[in-house]
C-alpha cells in the first residue's frame, strides 16, 4: 500500500524544489516591458473589467502569493504605480531573490515574507490584488490555497489565479509520470535530472509521440524549461468545469478570463451562418462556464486556465458598451489606459496628428497579433485624454471642430453625426482596450 505523504512532508519537498532551482532564472537587472504582462498584471484593467469603473492603483495593497523570484512582483509594481507590494513565497531562497531584484530597482514600496500560501491570515493584511500566478497547480489541496487566498482579500478584492489545463497539457503530464516512475523528481539534484531528461530524449526514436509531439530544440538548451515541463513536482491539469466548481467551493465568482481574447468561441468558426442548426441550437444560451469549456475542448491551447476572480455578490452589475442606450453614452466619461501614458506614446500620437498620419498604436500595446492604426481624425480626440479623463458632450464637440463639414455634402457636422461617430470609433478603441468608459447611468 502506498501512503499519501503528509502535507508538511509534500511542502517540504516543494520547498527543496525552489530553493535549488528558484523561478523564473531572469537576470536582477533586466526589465519587464512587455506591454501585454503589464496589462495583465494592472489592477486597474481588472477592476474595470469587474465593475466598468476606473479606478487608481494609488495606495492600494497588492500581494504577489508565490512570487518566486520576484519577476511579476516587479511589473505589478510597474503596472500599478503607488501601490504596495507585499510577496510571499515558500521557498526562502525565491524570496531572497525577489526582495534583491526590488531593491537593485529602487522600488521601495515592497516588502517579502518567506511564509506558505496556506499561512497568509497570519500576516494580518488585507489586500486590494492578489496575484497568485504558477501556483495553485502546485499545491496538495489548491482549495485550501484558494480559500486562504479569499480569506485575504478585501471585500471588493480581485484575486487573480491560474490552473493548468489538463486539455492542454496530456503530454506534459504523461512524460512527468514517466520520469517519476523511472526515479527521477527527487528534486534535489535538478541540473543532473536536466541531464538525465536531454540524453533520454536524445535516444528516443523521432516518431515516439513524446518527442514528436513534446519536445522541441527549446528543450535542447532551456533548463528552466525541462523542469517546468517535464520534472515539475505536483503539476496537476484542470478543466473549465473543474475550476469553476472549485471557485463555487470557495465562494468566489469568476469574473473573467485574463486573457480573454483567447476564449471566444465565436472566433472558432469563420462561417456561423453554414452551421447545421442542431448545432447552433446546442450552441445557444449556454452559460459562461460553458463556452468556456466548448472552447477548451475543440481547441485547447491555452496552457493555463487563467481567471479574475472575487468574493461573491461583489460585482458593479453593469452592461457592455456595445449595448449602451444613447442616454448612458452622454453620461459618459473617457479615459485612456494608463499605461499608454508613456512620453514616447504621446510625443508619437501628437506628431501624427500634426502630419495628418495614421497613428501607429499597436507599437505600443495591442492584444491582437494584426498591426493596428488609427486614423488621424480619431487619433486627434484622443489628445486631450492624454492630460485628463474627457467626458462625451467635450468630446462631441472638439469632434464638431475637428470636422466643422461633412466633404461630400459641405453642410455643417451635426452634433449627432459627430456623437455616432465617436461612438464607433470609442467602441473600438475599448475593445481593444485602449480606452476606458464610465458612465454614471
Ligand atoms: C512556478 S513558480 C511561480 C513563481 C511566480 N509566481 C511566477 O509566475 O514567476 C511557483 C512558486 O510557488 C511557490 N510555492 C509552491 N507552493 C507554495 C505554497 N504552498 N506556498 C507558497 N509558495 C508556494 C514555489 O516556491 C515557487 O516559487
Amino acid at each position: 500500500m502506498t501512503m499519501t505523504p503528509l502535507k508538511s512532508d509534500f511542502l517540504e519537498k516543494m520547498r527543496q524544489q525552489f530553493d535549488n532551482a528558484p523561478y523564473p532564472r531572469k537576470p536582477l537587472e533586466e526589465v519587464p516591458k512587455n506591454p501585454k504582462s503589464i496589462y495583465i498584471h494592472s489592477l486597474v484593467t481588472a477592476y474595470y473589467r469587474r465593475n466598468q469603473k476606473v479606478i487608481t492603483p494609488a495606495g492600494k495593497v497588492i500581494l504577489d502569493a508565490g512570487c518566486g523570484t520576484g519577476y511579476k512582483s516587479m511589473e505589478l509594481a510597474i503596472a500599478n504605480p503607488g501601490a504596495k507590494i507585499v510577496g510571499i513565497d515558500l521557498s526562502p531562497a525565491s524570496v531572497d531573490l525577489a526582495r534583491k531584484r526590488l531593491q537593485y530597482h529602487n522600488i521601495e514600496n515592497a516588502e517579502f515574507h518567506a511564509i506558505a500560501l496556506e499561512d497568509l491570515p497570519s500576516l494580518g493584511v488585507q489586500f486590494d490584488y492578489i496575484n497568485n500566478d504558477e501556483v495553485l497547480y502546485l499545491l496538495p489541496d489548491p482549495i485550501a490555497g484558494l480559500k486562504a487566498m479569499r480569506e485575504v482579500l478585501k471585500p471588493d478584492g480581485i484575486l487573480r489565479t491560474n490552473f493548468h489545463s489538463s486539455l492542454q497539457r496530456t503530454i506534459f503530464h504523461s512524460a512527468q509520470k514517466f520520469f517519476s516512475q523511472v526515479g527521477l523528481m527527487s528534486g534535489d539534484e535538478p541540473e543532473e535530472e536536466i541531464e538525465i531528461v536531454r540524453q533520454t530524449m536524445k535516444c528516443m526514436s523521432n516518431h515516439v509521440f513524446l518527442k514528436a509531439k513534446g519536445w522541441n530544440s527549446n528543450f535542447e538548451t532551456d533548463d528552466q524549461t525541462v523542469l517546468a515541463n517535464y520534472l515539475l513536482q505536483g503539476d496537476k491539469g484542470w478543466t473549465i468545469p473543474e475550476l469553476f466548481t472549485a471557485l463555487r467551493t470557495t465562494e468566489l465568482e469568476f469574473i473573467s478570463m485574463v486573457n480573454w481574447w483567447d476564449w471566444d468561441l465565436l472566433k472558432l468558426f469563420t462561417n456561423i451562418d453554414e452551421l447545421p442548426l442542431s448545432i447552433v441550437m446546442g450552441l445557444s444560451e449556454k452559460t459562461v462556464e460553458e463556452q468556456l469549456h466548448f472552447v477548451e475542448l475543440l481547441h485547447p491551447i491555452n496552457r493555463l486556465l487563467d481567471v479574475w476572480c472575487g468574493r461573491v455578490g461583489q460585482a458593479n452589475s453593469y452592461t457592455w458598451i456595445t449595448e449602451w442606450t444613447d442616454e448612458q453614452w452622454q453620461a459618459a466619461t473617457v479615459h485612456i489606459n494608463p499605461q499608454l501614458l508613456s512620453d514616447e506614446f504621446k510625443q508619437d500620437l501628437k506628431s501624427c496628428v500634426a502630419e495628418s498620419k495614421p497613428f501607429p498604436i499597436s507599437n505600443y500595446f495591442s492584444l491582437s497579433d494584426e498591426p493596428m492604426t488609427i486614423d488621424s481624425l480619431n487619433a486627434a480626440c484622443l489628445l486631450p485624454l492624454l492630460e485628463l479623463p474627457q467626458s462625451m458632450s467635450a468630446l462631441v464637440q472638439r469632434w464638431q471642430k475637428l470636422k466643422p463639414f461633412n466633404p461630400v455634402t459641405l453642410e455643417p457636422t451635426s452634433e449627432s453625426e459627430a456623437f455616432n461617430c465617436l461612438k464607433n470609433g470609442l467602441t473600438f478603441l475599448e475593445e481593444m482596450s485602449y480606452i476606458m468608459i464610465e458612465t454614471t447611468k
